[in-house]
């Protein structure tokens, strides 16, 4: 696509992502589009969706498709909502601000990260769209608590514990940039700036970059931490069930865990008294090797449908791959790259134009199919090949 440049020349997300390539530097590019190992998983989780066909029913009155769908108590006016993602103001400066801003214009549900570089307080002032905080697990209970608490105050409705990160994923691309936080940049990384001076342009005139989740409970100044020694130091791969139990005690409200695969800890996750799941491989940035979530959500849907909300998330780049994870038993299905592409590419507008593409796509897909709302979309309507 040599002549792909503005905005609304932008279809789908190669489209997105080819801009944002041009835009960003090669190294923040690569830790946005790169994932563990050889990616296999990665590229795994968008194939999944293509050995399903759907069979569609005609002459079923579709004139008006209703989209909305509700999730860990939230009622949504589409079935997608933006996955929880990590320092997006280098992505764009506007970050976390705009993906808000545009998920709260349709109506869903947005995921503040603890590695975001907007704080969870601003977030919840100023957009009102339902917000679910995405924790890591810390050594350090006094932390996680005094953590639970400023999300609670902060009126956070959803909290969402990250479960597969006990350890970094091995993600090559970063290693041979150089791509870490603060930087720590490779002869070659730091050429790849020097090509993008708009984003360096950019990043210096606006305001400096931080990730307020964190720096009022660890010293993230200067080199005091970096995010790498955060995993290994701060982060408690010790974790159990036990741990979880009383920290969804504590809660007392809706908590979901992300990166649940199996039929077992799905299970494990409703006997403690979550109230949601995410089947997720961390869109195959941890585990390589790992199942796709779409290839293990049927199995989680009918073990513990009736318990718990089953989400997933991973590779979503058409409105066809919501309406099949739905299909499954899927109450939501979560996108990643699919709007850090836009951000990246054109901030707010980008994904404002993202989301409602993929809302377009659905809605229209729902039509062929003969279902006029998300309720009538069920396994009768797909075979796997
Ligand atoms: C650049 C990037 C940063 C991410 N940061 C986080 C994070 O801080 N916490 C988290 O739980 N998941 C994080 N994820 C994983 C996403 O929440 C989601 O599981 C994944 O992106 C879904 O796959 P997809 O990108 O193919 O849609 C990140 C993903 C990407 C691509």
């Amino acid at each position: 696509m040599p002549h792909l440049v503005r905005l609304r020349d932008c279809h789908n997300f190669h489209d997105f992502r080819e801009l944002a390539r041009r835009r960003l530097p090669g190294p923040i590019f690569n830790y946005i589009d790169g994932a563990a190992d050889d990616e296999v998983t990665y590229r795994r989780n968008t194939a999944s969706f293509e050995r399903c066909d759907l069979v569609p029913n005609v002459l079923r009155g579709v004139e008006s498709v209703d989209l909305s769908v509700t999730v860990m108590g939230q009622k949504l006016a589409v079935p997608f909502y933006c996955s929880p993602t990590a320092l997006q103001r280098l992505f764009h400066h506007r970050g976390e601000r705009a993906v808000a801003a545009a998920a709260s214009q349709h109506g869903t549900l947005f995921g503040v990260s603890s590695l975001g570089t907007v704080s969870l307080e601003e977030l919840r002032k100023a957009y009102a769209t339902p917000q679910v905080y995405q924790f890591y697990f810390h050594r350090d209970r006094g932390l996680n608590r005094a953590m639970l608490q400023r999300a609670k105050e902060a009126g956070v409705e959803v909290l969402m514990l990250t479960v597969d990160s006990s350890t970094g994923g091995n993600r090559e691309r970063d290693l041979r940039t150089g791509f870490s936080i603060p930087f720590r940049l490779t002869l070659g990384g730091m050429l790849e700036f020097a090509r993008k001076p708009m984003w360096g342009l950019n990043y210096v005139t606006h305001e400096r970059f931080r990730l307020p989740q964190l720096e009022e409970h660890i010293d993230m100044g200067g080199d005091a931490m970096s995010i790498g020694r955060y995993f290994t130091e701060m982060l408690d791969p010790s974790m159990t069930w036990n741990d979880v139990a009383e920290m969804v005690r504590g809660w007392n409200g809706h908590f979901c865990l992300k990166g649940v695969m199996s039929v077992e800890d799905a299970k494990r996750a409703a006997d403690i008294g979550c109230t949601g799941v995410v089947l997720s491989n961390h869109g195959g940035r941890q585990l390589d090797g790992s199942r796709a979530a779409f290839d293990q959500l049927a199995e989680v849907v009918d073990a513990v449908g009736d318990r718990l909300d089953v989400m997933m998330d991973g590779g979503v780049q058409r409105g066809t791959h919501v309406l099949k994870a739905l299909s499954l038993g899927a109450k939501a299905v979560g996108v990643g790259r699919f709007y850090l592409f836009p951000l990246a590419a054109a901030g707010q507008p980008g994904v404002e134009r993202a989301l409602g593409l993929l809302r377009t796509e659905i809605e229209r897909s729902m039509k062929l199919m003969g279902c006029a709302s998300v309720g009538q979309l069920s396994r009768d309507n797909l075979r796997f090949r």
